[in-house]
């Protein structure tokens, strides 16, 4: 059992992923400076798993702070790096922001845990760098496009930048590559805190069907895909933070086949924006206005992964399908409204 420092561990990936590392029997530790969640979600944690990991509120650019958690806690074995910002369109607002906090928090983490002696290095990127595939269901081995925005670059670059460090000292890193991670833990004790008018699809969903937006907009009907919406793979928030659990103990355990290795974390299996629509409907008995509108700028046409690498090499599969993410997705956005 390994104690895992996890860096954005208040976020909606990060705290579902340290319920994960809880409920397998390591120990996590969480630096986040709540920049983009809040310590109420510490409570959520202790709810599910009993456990209040040690939680230290700074930010991860901060030298003198990422030391000192290293000097607290000697016996960490590896870290997991979620903290970043991770808005696409305010990405091309603010490039210098999103620059600076995802690039500088990688790089003084990978100084700090290498001066301590911890090699192990798992990163959160994203089905970004593959932008539109030239081929589906798009692997590890593909491509990696031009970025269409600072904050997809700013994974391309981490990515880069891991591969250079991994080449030239101890460290061990898995970068995975995760599509788009939806819905919320069963227990609807955590889930995902959009703050402001949400941009992704699931949430925006919610809080249409909650009341607290008017209607849904549908953005475009005119790609090349079954109904002519676009189409995503979608992956529970849940399988996606076992994916982390695996990625940890394959490092520690020695099991890696290189210094650097790409996983996606996908279900293999596309759906339309018309599917999850209809999915939500269904499943949760609620009906969603929402119209047709023009695309959106930037929208790639179609993208899901092909899991064959981490199914076999991982040894991780998704498990839960798109009726449970929008269960879950519901049942939070409810606990949120109540
Ligand atoms: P999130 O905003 O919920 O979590 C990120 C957490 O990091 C937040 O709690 C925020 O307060 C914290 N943080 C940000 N900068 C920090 C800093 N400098 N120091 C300390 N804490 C800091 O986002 P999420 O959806 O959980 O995403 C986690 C990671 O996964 C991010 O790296 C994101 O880019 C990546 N990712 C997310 C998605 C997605 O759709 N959610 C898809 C692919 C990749
Ligand atoms: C999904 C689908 C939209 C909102 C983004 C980032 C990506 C990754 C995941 C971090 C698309 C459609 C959406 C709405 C809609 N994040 N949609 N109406 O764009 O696939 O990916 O989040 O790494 O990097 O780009 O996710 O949830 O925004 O959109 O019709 O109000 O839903 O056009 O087809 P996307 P999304």
């Amino acid at each position: 059992m390994s104690k895992i420092l996890v860096t954005g561990g208040t976020g909606y990936i990060g705290s579902h992923t340290v319920v994960e590392l809880l409920n397998a029997g390591h120990e996590a530790v969480i630096i986040d400076n709540l920049s983009n969640s809040e310590a109420a979600v510490l409570d959520g944690i202790e709810q599910i798993t009993g456990k209040r990991p040690p939680f230290y509120q700074e930010d991860v650019r901060n030298r003198t702070a990422v030391q000192g958690i290293f000097t607290d806690h000697p016996d960490i074995s590896a870290v997991i790096h979620f903290a970043a910002f991770k808005a696409v369109g305010e990405s091309v607002m603010k490039p210098l922001a999103y620059y600076g906090n995802n690039l500088d928090s990688t790089i003084n983490l990978l100084e700090c845990m290498l001066a301590a002696n911890v090699p192990f290095f798992v990163f959160s990127s994203s089905c970004t760098v593959y932008g539109q595939p030239d081929e589906l269901p798009v692997s590890e081995s593909a491509p990696i496009k031009q970025a269409e925005s600072p904050y997809g670059n700013t994974k391309q670059m981490c990515e880069d930048i891991l591969r250079n460090v991994a080449a030239a000292t101890e460290l061990q890193a898995i970068s995975l590559r995760y599509f788009n991670p939806v819905g919320a833990h069963e227990s609807a004790l955590i889930g995902e805190l959009p703050r402001g008018v949400p941009n992704n699809l699931m949430p925006f969903i919610t809080q249409t069907a909650i009341g607290k937006r008017e209607k849904l907009t549908v953005f475009g009907d005119d790609y090349n895909t079954p109904d002519g919406s676009g189409v995503r793979d979608y992956i529970h928030v849940v399988d996606l933070a076992k994916a982390h659990v695996k990625a940890c103990e394959r490092l520690i355990a020695g099991d890696n086949k290189k210094s650097i290795e790409f996983f996606n974390l996908g279900t293999g299996r596309g759906y339309s924006v018309l599917e999850v629509i209809r999915a939500f409907e269904r499943v949760n008995g609620v009906k969603l206005n929402y119209v047709i509108g023009p695309r959106r700028a930037g929208d790639i046409e179609k993208v899901y992964a092909d899991t064959s690498l981490s199914n076999n090499e991982l040894g991780w599969k998704a498990e839960l399908g798109l009726d449970e993410m929008v269960a879950s997705a519901w049942k939070w956005e409810q606990r949120l409204g109540s």
